[in-house]
């Protein structure tokens, strides 16, 4: 896939920008839109997303899956998640994916993604693929309730963000080109094997009520399945289930 980068210095949500310009333009395929601020950064179910001036990777791509059937669009997260997990695995140790696509490193979050499907009739005409990664900021005043930065893990020495943008937006290509070819089986073992708390027990709550529980699967559907610590098998959509800390 050809990766080409729009640079902006401030918008109000690249996710916004790149699906206006990609109704007035048809844009190609890897179109990458990147900023250094936003407004009004959007994150997964009306949150907001918040960044420092300058310090971190907002950044969203442009894809067209048209062989990808709207069921089956959940290995689009599997594909963007582990694309930034693998790149990051370069910075140092402790980086996972949250289900279904946050990525952390440790017990903190890292990066968030927030992706946009235009539908026309049965196929997805065009993705938007958000990325918000944390790089240089030193300190998070905002209400989110356990970020991390790069920098913060890996020593004090600021990141090059534009090397991160680039290996993280190739890879994410060469993962989208690889189930192109047929590897999607390769794809969804590779996500499941970097999932947070994908081994062992840990506490979830769900509909208020607390129970301990392992990762049993994550469907092609994107659900996630807990097998509890008595031995039922629950099926979770998104935002059906917290991780407890
Ligand atoms: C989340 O809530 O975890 C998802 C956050 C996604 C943030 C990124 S930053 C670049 C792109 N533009 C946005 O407005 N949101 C995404």
């Amino acid at each position: 896939m050809n990766i080409s980068i729009i640079d902006i210095s401030e918008t109000d949500s690249t996710n916004h920008y790149l699906r206006e310009l990609n109704a007035e333009n048809r844009l190609p395929e890897g179109t990458v839109v990147s900023t250094d601020f936003q407004t009004a950064g959007r994150g997964q179910m009306g949150n907001t997303w918040e960044s420092e001036r300058g310090c971190n990777l907002m950044f969203s791509m442009l894809l067209r899956p048209a062989h990808i059937q709207p069921a089956q669009q959940f290995i689009i997260s599997q594909i963007v998640s582990l694309g930034v997990v693998e790149v990051l695995d370069d910075y140092g140790n402790g980086f996972s994916i949250k289900w279904p696509n946050d990525i952390y490193w440790n017990d903190k979050k890292i990066a968030g993604i927030l992706i946009e499907n235009d539908l026309a009739g049965k196929t997805i005409f065009s993705t938007v693929v958000g990325i918000g990664l944390n790089v240089n900021q030193q300190k998070f005043c905002s209400s989110a309730p356990n970020p991390v930065s790069l920098v913060q893990i890996s020593g004090n020495t600021p990141i090059d963000r534009r090397v991160l943008l680039d290996s993280i937006t190739q890879q994410i290509g060469k993962l989208y080109e690889s189930y192109r070819c047929g590897e999607d089986t390769e794809i969804a073992f590779r996500y499941a094997s970097r999932l947070y708390h994908g081994a062992g027990y840990y506490d979830y709550e769900a509909g208020g009520q607390r129970f301990s529980a392992k990762i049993s699967r994550v469907e092609e559907s994107g659900h996630l399945v807990l097998l509890t610590s008595d031995g039922i098998e629950r099926k979770f959509a998104f935002k059906e289930v917290s991780f407890l800390f």
